[in-house]
């Protein structure tokens, strides 16, 4: 069995303060947005309380679906390096890119300069573990293996305008993704995909939408794949896309830093016990998080995705 640890957007603070230069464009609003809306709801401590638990729970792999950072700026990157290296090392930890770590044009390409060997393949050509140099280019999807699971990573951020929080999925990655997900099928693995924005027509708003989200339907269903894990809503939501395989669970979970007390539901995780073999895939989803401020981290609900009882479900 291979158990897969799932947290999201933890936005991590404090926000360092913006160099002038840093508060031109699109980070004005945003500056302005986290002080009015985020400084104090999401909180380290939560974060950290959070982490302790994964910690204890000991999973095989923790994967996380993008929002590390608040607004790319220079001073948050090494600060996310170092909270990466207390999560886990690079061939334990696998993240993708979301919008608020592509906040301005370029920063996805500094992310990569920092946080580059948590997003690359096995076989890339530095590994995982090791620094990537500058000129070294981010590819998604990338993959990784972890037993019986394959780890598929990929990219739906993107800058842009102020205001919005829009994620692209072009036809180039579109078209890697059905190849590597039919070859990953034929490996016979368990195919598990990260990305940040939720591929799902129904979820999201327009201003927070996935731009050529049918892009990434189309490769899910033809080429299958056994989990979909996604962040940004900061909403627990599970819902199911179309594959040869049969339906594909698409899950979000919400943000790992959100104190309890707010209208927003309050830090979870999700772990997935894996096993089986294709056909007979056996899957269970255990959520974890705060309930209220006194709870702590208590399990919430468990769940089967694959298995005998989710088929009765
Ligand atoms: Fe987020
Ligand atoms: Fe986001």
């Amino acid at each position: 069995m291979t158990t897969i640890a799932h947290l999201s957007d933890p936005h991590l603070g404090p926000l360092p303060r913006p160099q002038a230069r840093e508060l031109v464009s699109k980070r004005a609003f945003g500056y302005l947005n986290w002080r009015a809306n985020r400084h104090g709801a999401m909180l380290s401590n939560v974060l950290e309380t959070l982490m302790d638990d994964i910690a204890e729970t000991g999973p095989d792999h923790i994967v996380v679906t993008g929002d590390i950072v608040n607004l790319s700026l220079d001073a948050e990157l090494p600060q996310a390096r170092s909270w990466l290296t207390d999560l886990g090392e690079p061939e334990n930890v696998s993240i993708v890119p979301g919008n608020h770590d592509a906040y301005v044009p370029g920063a996805i390409t500094r992310a990569g300069q920092h946080w580059g060997d948590y997003m690359c393949d096995d076989d890339a050509p530095f590994g995982a573990g090791v620094p990537q140099p500058p000129s070294t280019a981010l590819t998604f999807p990338y993959v990784r293996r972890r037993g019986e699971v394959a780890i598929v990573g990929t990219s739906s951020a993107r800058a842009t305008a102020p205001l919005m929080a829009t994620g692209y999925f072009d036809q180039t990655q579109a078209l890697h993704l059905r190849e590597t997900l039919a070859h990953l099928g034929h490996e016979g693995l368990f195919r598990v995909v990260l990305i940040h924005h939720p591929p799902v027509r129904e979820i999201g708003d327009w201003m927070r939408r996935l731009v050529g989200g049918s892009r990434f339907r189309a490769a899910i269903a033809a080429s299958g794949a056994e989990l979909v894990l996604h962040g940004h809503t900061h909403k627990a939501v599970i819902e199911y896309l179309g594959s040869p395989s049969g339906p594909v669970p698409v899950v979000g979970v919400p943000c790992a830093s959100q104190a309890p007390g707010s209208r927003w539901t309050p830090a979870r995780y999700n772990l997935f016990d894996i096993s089986g073999r294709p056909g007979a895939w056996r899957c269970e989803m255990i959520e974890r998080g705060f309930r209220d401020r006194a709870s702590g981290i208590v399990e919430i609900a468990r769940r089967m995705l694959h298995g005998e009882a989710a088929k009765a479900a």
